[in-house]
């Protein structure tokens, strides 16, 4: 939009950008900051207008957004501009992503660059490579405490070997996602060094103070992230002589953005990972990014302008990268990470459905699919060109993250159901074969989330001990049909590693002491490489686990109405559980599926024809697009075996 006031300062800034910007030829920049200007200052003055250095502070903006789009490349230009011109790209189903740890799934981003055929053979085109940067030695929270944001961490390997595996991957065609962690650094990074050095500009990069006043006033409203191992959220630093914000662990210090310096260092930061290749930046802890006294300190409006303003400010350079939010918030806030009001996303393109997931677990335990209909039917609806990062597990706890209001339509007390789905999941309940740990507990509140890794909370590990092949089965098949909701519901199916191969809980990590009392790191696991070999091996748990979710990719893949054009519709049933949908070609030249998953350990059956009555379900003879088989029909009653899922075509012909 053209405006006077925004446009005349811009004419202020450009010439006095400095003369190593100006000699070159920049028109197509221009062209992109003219467009977004009139955004970026609105936002900019909102944020920061009242402040004397204003238009400094702009100007060193620009000077950084005009510096990364000089640097970047031939080859990533080409792709911003065939995004740009297919933008709906990241909507396809063609992609389905996993996450890792480079060192545990290869050793360090050589042996990743070797690993990638087998990422390959199970039809993962999208990469997440968790952090790498240069971290402390001993405790970083895996990574996520950084301490130089252009470096790497030596065990990962260089820069270069970075380049590689992104190299690399661009030739198969598939995407690779990087961590900015915007929220905080750690305590070894420079800035914090200099301001613990006492110097003042770099005090001013972080929330510090001199007494208990102010902290203790923001303590009243915040919540605690980690009450057992880093209890309240400031650490005083003795060096220093101030209390420092520390939301996270207390070597977290958290960055302070009402100073214009650190949102233009932070962009500084997202830019020169785009301009290594990274096709995705996943914003670290989004949530938390501004700070305000009588509140959570959680999903405040400056958060998400913040998250505009990066937006508006990356299109101008780096228009093809995407950003993924990672904001693990109640279900009415998470879709607010899009960006409200708007049709396109205008602060990130995906972000992820912690609520779909949360409701997946509560469906595994119950067995039934009730709170998992109706929570989802409160998420709000996400915007046309936006999508869902769809998971499981990640490397993180599982957060009961839904609505208690739902948990009461459900037919269950708030308080008393999450502390069965802690005790389920924890193997304190006395019918649970799953294998978890309690993370994060909460004296005060009673609070508490879940670790563990798929395979043992989902009861493999135990069904192997007791050699209980009964159990083994259908432990598998839970594996599976989670999987085939994430693959089918509208999104990016995010798989965690190790999952594909039924990793069980790693407890190596109690013998580092700078891991062992954060219980996460039993879901982290190193890959076991001669087990990865079982694939191969018809009947292991292996075989079947990677086999089934190869065959499920393959289909997915071939199937237009599991893109993501909001062409999902929830189907009610009177039966608890199941779990189904529809999803719709939106490109009418395919196949309608209908998706019929059932939770429970017995056979479950749904009235076809009642589908049909209600015009939602067309069909002829019934064919499960991922098995191929065409289930038998009884009086137009299908009957779905225990933890069974099916991609059911309505194409009469078939
Ligand atoms: C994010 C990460 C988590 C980390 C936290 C603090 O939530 O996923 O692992 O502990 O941020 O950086």
């Amino acid at each position: 939009m053209y405006e006077q006031v925004s446009h005349s300062l811009l004419n202020r800034l450009l010439d006095n950008l400095d003369a190593d910007i100006r000699k070159h030829d920049l028109h197509h920049f221009y062209l992109r900051l003219g467009a977004n200007f009139y955004a970026i200052h609105s936002l900019f003055h909102h944020l920061y207008g009242t402040r004397a250095d204003f238009e400094r502070q702009m100007l060193r903006l620009i000077e950084v957004l005009a510096r990364h789009d000089l640097a970047r490349n031939a080859e990533l230009r080409q792709l911003d501009r065939e995004r740009e011109d297919n933008h709906n790209w990241f909507l396809s189903q063609e992609w389905v992503g996993m996450a890792l740890y480079c060192d545990g799934f290869a050793g360090n981003l050589k042996g990743l660059e070797s690993r990638v055929a087998y990422l390959q053979e199970l039809g993962i085109n999208l990469l997440h490579i968790m952090p790498i940067l240069k971290c402390p030695r001993g405790a970083s929270d895996g990574g996520y405490a950084v301490s130089d944001f252009r470096a790497l961490d030596e065990r990962a390997g260089t820069l270069d070997d970075l380049r590689s595996v992104a190299t690399d991957l661009r030739k198969r065609n598939m995407l690779l996602t990087l961590d900015v962690v915007v929220n905080h650094t750690s305590n070894e990074h420079e800035w914090a060094t200099r301001a613990r050095a006492g110097e003042k500009q770099y005090q001013d990069y972080f929330y510090c103070f001199e007494n208990r006043d102010i902290p203790d006033m923001f303590e009243e409203t915040m919540p605690e992230v980690f009450p057992e191992t880093s209890p309240g959220n400031f650490t005083w630093d003795e060096d220093m002589g101030k209390w420092v914000m520390t939301v996270f662990n207390s070597y977290q210090w958290d960055l302070n953005y009402s100073n214009p310096a650190v949102f233009i260092e932070i962009v500084d930061i997202i830019l020169f990972w785009a301009n290594q290749g990274a096709d995705i930046v996943r914003l670290d802890a989004v949530a938390f990014l501004w700070k305000k006294i009588g509140t959570t300190c959680q999903n405040e409006r400056e958060a998400h302008l913040i998250l505009q303003l990066l937006k508006d400010c990356c299109q101008v350079t780096a228009r093809g990268v995407l950003f993924i939010a990672e904001a693990i918030v109640a279900p009415v806030e998470i879709a607010k990470y899009f960006g409200e009001d708007a049709v396109i996303a205008k602060e990130c393109e995906i972000a992820y459905n912690a609520t779909l997931m949360a409701l997946l677990w509560d469906a595994i335990a119950t067995h039934n699919a009730s709170l998992l209909n109706i929570g989802v039917r409160s998420l709000p609806n996400k915007l046309d060109r936006a999508t869902w990062l769809n998971y499981i597990r990640c490397h993180d706890d599982i957060g009961l993250g839904f609505d208690d209001n739902d948990i009461r339509l459900a037919g269950y007390e708030p308080l008393a159901h999450r502390r069965f789905l802690v005790d389920y999941f924890t193997g304190e309940y006395d019918d649970s074969p799953a294998r978890g740990q309690p993370f994060a507990r909460n004296a005060k509140t009673g609070d508490a989330r879940i670790s563990g890794s798929l395979a043992s909370l989902i009861g493999l590990g135990s069904a192997l001990d007791e050699d209980d092949p009964e159990g083994i089965e259908m432990a598998v098949r839970r594996i599976l049909l989670l999987h085939s909701v994430i693959m089918s519901y509208g999104g990016i199916p995010l798989l965690y590693y190790g999952d594909e191969i039924g990793t069980l809980n790693d407890c190596n990590y109690l013998d580092d002491p700078a891991k062992a009392n954060d219980n996460r790191w039993l879901h982290r696991p190193r890959i076991d490489w001669d087990k990865a070999e079982l694939r191969y091996q018809h009947g292991s748990v292996e075989q079947r686990i990677f086999e089934g979710l190869q065959r499920m990719i393959a289909v997915r893949k071939s199937i237009p109405a599991f893109a993501d054009f909001n062409n999902r519709e929830l189907l009610d049933t009177d039966n608890p559980h199941l779990f189904i949908f529809m999803r719709n070609d939106p490109f009418q030249t395919g196949d309608n599926v209908l998706v019929v998953t059932n939770f429970d350990n017995a056979p479950q059956s749904l009235d076809l024809n009642d589908l049909r009555n209600r015009g939602r379900f067309a069909y002829g003879q019934v064919r499960d697009l991922c098995s191929g088989e065409s289930p038998t029909l009884y009086h137009d009653t299908l009957v779905i075996p225990p933890y069974r899922f099916y991609w059911l075509s309505d194409r009469p012909s078939y």
